[in-house]
Protein backbone atom coordinates (compact mmCIF):
# COMPACT_ATOMS: atom_id res chain seq x y z
CA UNK A 1 0.00 0.00 0.00
CA UNK A 2 2.43 2.36 1.03
CA UNK A 3 4.60 1.77 -2.38
CA UNK A 4 1.45 3.02 -3.92
CA UNK A 5 2.33 6.50 -2.98
CA UNK A 6 4.11 9.43 -4.08
CA UNK A 7 5.02 11.65 -1.49
CA UNK A 8 3.47 11.71 2.26
CA UNK A 9 1.54 15.37 2.38
CA UNK A 10 0.68 15.59 6.19
CA UNK A 11 2.35 12.93 8.37
CA UNK A 12 0.87 11.47 11.52
CA UNK A 13 2.21 13.77 13.90
CA UNK A 14 1.33 16.54 11.53
CA UNK A 15 -2.54 15.36 11.72
CA UNK A 16 -2.43 15.16 15.39
CA UNK A 17 -0.77 18.43 15.58
CA UNK A 18 -3.95 20.08 13.22
CA UNK A 19 -6.17 18.04 15.50
CA UNK A 20 -4.93 19.29 18.55
CA UNK A 21 -4.95 23.03 17.03
CA UNK A 22 -8.68 22.72 15.99
CA UNK A 23 -9.93 20.61 19.13
CA UNK A 24 -8.67 23.95 20.98
CA UNK A 25 -10.82 26.20 18.64
CA UNK A 26 -13.64 23.97 18.72
CA UNK A 27 -13.43 23.67 22.64
CA UNK A 28 -13.76 27.38 22.68
CA UNK A 29 -16.33 28.07 20.16
CA UNK A 30 -18.75 25.69 21.54
CA UNK A 31 -18.56 25.84 25.07
CA UNK A 32 -22.05 26.99 26.37
CA UNK A 33 -23.61 24.80 23.79
CA UNK A 34 -23.95 21.14 23.12
CA UNK A 35 -23.47 19.96 19.10
CA UNK A 36 -24.83 17.72 17.02
CA UNK A 37 -21.72 16.67 15.41
CA UNK A 38 -22.27 15.23 12.05
CA UNK A 39 -19.46 13.00 10.93
CA UNK A 40 -19.99 12.59 6.81
CA UNK A 41 -19.11 8.91 5.87
CA UNK A 42 -17.05 7.24 5.37
CA UNK A 43 -14.13 9.57 4.53
CA UNK A 44 -14.59 11.48 7.80
CA UNK A 45 -14.58 8.80 10.12
CA UNK A 46 -10.70 8.36 11.16
CA UNK A 47 -10.58 12.71 11.26
CA UNK A 48 -13.92 12.47 13.61
CA UNK A 49 -12.95 10.63 16.59
CA UNK A 50 -9.18 12.17 16.93
CA UNK A 51 -10.50 15.77 16.60
CA UNK A 52 -13.66 15.19 18.95
CA UNK A 53 -10.97 13.53 21.06
CA UNK A 54 -9.30 16.70 21.14
CA UNK A 55 -12.78 18.71 21.79
CA UNK A 56 -13.39 19.21 25.75
CA UNK A 57 -17.13 19.71 25.44
CA UNK A 58 -20.70 18.22 25.74
CA UNK A 59 -21.75 16.37 22.15
CA UNK A 60 -24.04 14.00 20.29
CA UNK A 61 -22.52 12.02 17.15
CA UNK A 62 -24.06 11.45 14.46
CA UNK A 63 -23.71 9.99 10.54
CA UNK A 64 -24.64 10.78 7.21
CA UNK A 65 -23.22 9.15 4.05
CA UNK A 66 -23.75 10.92 0.84
CA UNK A 67 -22.14 9.84 -2.71
CA UNK A 68 -20.94 11.52 -5.70
CA UNK A 69 -17.89 10.17 -6.65
CA UNK A 70 -18.67 6.28 -7.60
CA UNK A 71 -15.16 5.41 -6.22
CA UNK A 72 -13.08 7.35 -8.63
CA UNK A 73 -11.11 10.64 -8.88
CA UNK A 74 -13.80 12.86 -10.06
CA UNK A 75 -17.09 13.90 -8.94
CA UNK A 76 -19.91 12.73 -10.82
CA UNK A 77 -21.50 16.25 -9.97
CA UNK A 78 -24.88 14.87 -8.85
CA UNK A 79 -25.10 14.29 -4.65
CA UNK A 80 -27.26 11.65 -3.58
CA UNK A 81 -28.27 11.17 -0.01
CA UNK A 82 -27.32 7.41 0.86
CA UNK A 83 -28.00 7.41 4.69
CA UNK A 84 -29.73 9.98 6.68
CA UNK A 85 -28.74 11.19 10.05
CA UNK A 86 -30.86 9.55 13.19
CA UNK A 87 -31.47 12.74 15.28
CA UNK A 88 -33.69 15.70 14.82
CA UNK A 89 -31.51 18.69 14.20
CA UNK A 90 -34.22 21.47 14.69
CA UNK A 91 -32.84 24.50 16.78
CA UNK A 92 -29.63 22.87 17.55
CA UNK A 93 -26.25 23.91 16.58
CA UNK A 94 -24.59 21.65 14.44
CA UNK A 95 -21.20 21.18 13.51
CA UNK A 96 -20.06 18.90 10.32
CA UNK A 97 -17.12 17.39 10.13
CA UNK A 98 -15.53 16.45 6.94
CA UNK A 99 -12.25 14.82 5.49
CA UNK A 100 -12.09 17.26 2.46
CA UNK A 101 -13.94 20.24 0.87
CA UNK A 102 -13.19 19.69 -2.61
CA UNK A 103 -15.58 20.94 -5.65
CA UNK A 104 -18.02 21.66 -2.54
CA UNK A 105 -21.20 19.67 -4.04
CA UNK A 106 -21.27 17.61 -1.24
CA UNK A 107 -20.84 20.07 1.54
CA UNK A 108 -23.31 22.56 0.11
CA UNK A 109 -26.07 19.22 -0.56
CA UNK A 110 -25.56 18.28 3.59
CA UNK A 111 -25.45 21.81 4.58
CA UNK A 112 -28.97 22.79 2.45
CA UNK A 113 -30.37 19.93 3.70
CA UNK A 114 -29.21 20.54 7.84
CA UNK A 115 -31.15 24.35 7.16
CA UNK A 116 -34.51 22.96 5.41
CA UNK A 117 -34.67 20.81 9.01
CA UNK A 118 -34.17 24.51 10.62
CA UNK A 119 -30.77 23.86 12.79
CA UNK A 120 -30.07 26.57 14.67
CA UNK A 121 -26.46 26.92 13.63
CA UNK A 122 -24.35 24.96 10.80
CA UNK A 123 -20.31 24.83 10.98
CA UNK A 124 -18.00 22.76 8.94
CA UNK A 125 -14.66 21.48 10.49
CA UNK A 126 -12.42 19.65 7.61
CA UNK A 127 -9.29 18.34 7.77
CA UNK A 128 -8.52 19.42 4.20
CA UNK A 129 -9.44 22.38 1.67
CA UNK A 130 -8.90 21.89 -1.54
CA UNK A 131 -10.03 25.45 -2.86
CA UNK A 132 -8.82 24.94 -6.31
CA UNK A 133 -11.54 21.95 -6.84
CA UNK A 134 -13.88 24.62 -6.09
CA UNK A 135 -16.65 24.63 -8.18
CA UNK A 136 -19.74 25.61 -5.87
CA UNK A 137 -19.49 28.10 -3.10
CA UNK A 138 -19.16 26.26 0.30
CA UNK A 139 -16.83 27.69 2.88
CA UNK A 140 -15.32 25.57 6.21
CA UNK A 141 -15.38 27.24 9.10
CA UNK A 142 -12.29 25.20 10.82
CA UNK A 143 -9.48 23.80 7.94
CA UNK A 144 -7.14 21.35 8.96
CA UNK A 145 -4.81 22.00 6.05
CA UNK A 146 -4.80 23.79 2.46
CA UNK A 147 -4.14 20.83 0.10
CA UNK A 148 -2.78 21.52 -2.97
CA UNK A 149 -5.02 20.14 -6.61
CA UNK A 150 -3.86 16.29 -6.66
CA UNK A 151 -5.94 13.43 -5.27
CA UNK A 152 -5.06 12.51 -2.09
CA UNK A 153 -5.60 9.31 -0.24
CA UNK A 154 -5.24 8.04 3.84
CA UNK A 155 -6.33 9.03 6.76
CA UNK A 156 -9.77 8.23 5.88
CA UNK A 157 -9.61 9.32 2.24
CA UNK A 158 -9.38 6.47 -0.35
CA UNK A 159 -10.00 5.26 -4.28
CA UNK A 160 -11.65 2.77 -5.01
CA UNK A 161 -12.49 2.35 -1.53
CA UNK A 162 -8.84 1.93 -0.98
CA UNK A 163 -6.19 3.39 1.28
CA UNK A 164 -8.30 5.08 3.88
CA UNK A 165 -6.12 2.89 6.70
CA UNK A 166 -3.45 4.60 6.17
CA UNK A 167 -2.27 6.71 8.84
CA UNK A 168 -0.96 9.33 6.78
CA UNK A 169 -2.37 11.74 3.74
CA UNK A 170 -0.68 11.20 0.47
CA UNK A 171 -0.58 12.06 -3.08
CA UNK A 172 -1.47 8.59 -4.96
CA UNK A 173 1.00 7.21 -7.98
CA UNK A 174 -0.61 8.37 -10.91
CA UNK A 175 -0.31 4.94 -12.76
CA UNK A 176 -2.39 3.47 -10.12
CA UNK A 177 -5.38 5.29 -11.59
CA UNK A 178 -4.59 3.54 -14.79
CA UNK A 179 -4.03 0.12 -13.63
CA UNK A 180 -6.32 -0.43 -11.15
P1 LIG B 1 -16.72 17.56 -3.07
O1 LIG B 1 -16.13 17.58 -4.45
O2 LIG B 1 -18.18 17.24 -3.07
O3 LIG B 1 -15.99 16.33 -2.42
O4 LIG B 1 -16.34 18.78 -2.29
C1 LIG B 1 -16.24 15.92 -1.21
C2 LIG B 1 -16.04 14.44 -1.08
O5 LIG B 1 -15.38 13.84 -2.19
C3 LIG B 1 -14.30 13.03 -1.80
N1 LIG B 1 -13.04 13.61 -2.34
C4 LIG B 1 -11.85 13.03 -2.31
N2 LIG B 1 -11.47 11.83 -1.83
N3 LIG B 1 -9.25 12.29 -2.42
C5 LIG B 1 -10.19 11.46 -1.92
O6 LIG B 1 -9.83 10.37 -1.48
C6 LIG B 1 -9.52 13.52 -2.92
O7 LIG B 1 -8.62 14.24 -3.37
C7 LIG B 1 -10.90 13.89 -2.86
N4 LIG B 1 -11.56 14.99 -3.25
C8 LIG B 1 -12.86 14.79 -2.90
C9 LIG B 1 -14.34 13.04 -0.31
O8 LIG B 1 -15.00 11.87 0.11
C10 LIG B 1 -15.16 14.22 0.09
O9 LIG B 1 -15.95 13.98 1.23
MG1 LIG C 1 -16.30 12.28 2.06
Amino acid sequence: MNDDIERVLYSQADIAEACGRLGKQLTADYQDKVPVVISVLSGAVFFTTDVLRQMEVYTQIDFIDVSSYNGGTHSSGEVRLVTDISQDVSGRDVLIIEDIVDTGRTLKFIIDLLKDRHAKSVKVCTLLDKPAGRVLEAKADYVGFVVPDEFVVGYGLDYKGEYRNLPYVGVLKPKIYVNK
